[in-house]
């Protein structure tokens, strides 16, 4: 569908910058179209040339021009704690930003498990009082698309959806698009196979883990993991974790850090 390209916000707080370095490697589109052409993209700290005031000008006079009609995509958790003094841009907490932008903005994209529900920040014992997005706004106009960093196709296509058909993917109780985060891992795993035939590497660099076995027993989180890394794979090389011999670690899970370790077993 033709029509004005679609402003952006791109919020960076508590984050290791992984979620856009993944877009970064997108080649469908890639990212120099996504912004170019595709997308306003008016404020992103990493990508804009401005820095300093130039860059809070550029953010203030975004949010008024297109008031309710710019998108907000947030990277990194929110810290809570102590009025949200452990992260803080232009000298204001990012707790009182998000807010702010939050507030006139026609959708949020929380892109990562950190923005979707407090990721590495948030495990425990979370010293910061670090949130996902959802726990500062509400989800009313909230989608997440958790992984860390998340698959950059699931974000593209979150949003290439948006734009065709004008409304919102189908969401699951966790506000991730179900079209990609609507099966296990474990149900479409090339591994599965062995799983159901009880062929299982015992130890990393066994001949089980040499042959391509389960790796279940090393500690494979993949039965209790929602997304589509088997079926999308990463970076166009044709591979994801388990394809390349590591156990899922449940990465688009909330609370992965404290509920899905011990990651290994061996
Ligand atoms: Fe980095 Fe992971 Fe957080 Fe993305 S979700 S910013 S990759 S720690
Ligand atoms: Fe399931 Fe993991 Fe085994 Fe694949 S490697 S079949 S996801 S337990
Ligand atoms: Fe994350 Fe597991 Fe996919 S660790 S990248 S959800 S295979």
């Amino acid at each position: 569908k033709k029509g004005p390209k679609p402003t952006v916000i791109w919020l960076h707080f508590m984050e290791c910058t992984g979620c856009t370095e993944s877009l970064l490697r997108a080649s469908h589109p890639p990212i120099g179209r996504l912004v170019l052409d595709i997308i306003n993209l008016e404020y992103h700290e990493t990508l804009m040339p401005a820095a300093g005031k130039q860059a809070e000008e550029v953010l203030h006079q975004t949010m008024e021009k297109y008031k309710g009609k710019y998108i907000c995509v947030v990277e990194g958790a929110v810290s809570t704690k102590d009025g949200g003094i452990y992260c803080k841009i232009a000298g204001k907490p990012a707790i009182q930003i998000l807010k702010d932008v939050a507030k006139d903005a026609m959708l949020v994209i929380a892109i990562g498990t950190c923005a979707s529900f407090g990721g590495v920040q948030a495990a425990a014992p979370n010293p910061t009082g670090a949130v996902g997005v959802k726990d500062v706004i509400g989800v009313d106009k909230l989608i997440n698309v958790p992984g860390c960093p998340p698959n950059p196709y699931n974000f593209l296509a979150t949003v290439s959806y948006i734009l065709t058909f004008g409304k919102l993917p189908e969401l699951d109780k966790l506000r991730r698009p179900k079209f990609a985060y609507g099966r296990l891992i474990h149900d479409h795993c090339e591994r599965r196979a062995h799983f159901d035939e009880g062929r299982f590497a015992e130890k990393f660099g066994d001949e089980g883990h040499r042959k391509g076995y389960c790796l279940y027993k090393l500690g494979c989180k993949g039965p209790v993991t929602y997304a589509n890394c088997p079926v999308i794979r990463f970076c166009d090389v044709g591979t994801w974790p388990v394809g390349s011999g590591h156990p899922c670690i449940g990465c688009t899970e909330p609370n992965f850090w404290d509920e899905m370790s011990p990651f290994y077993k061996s």
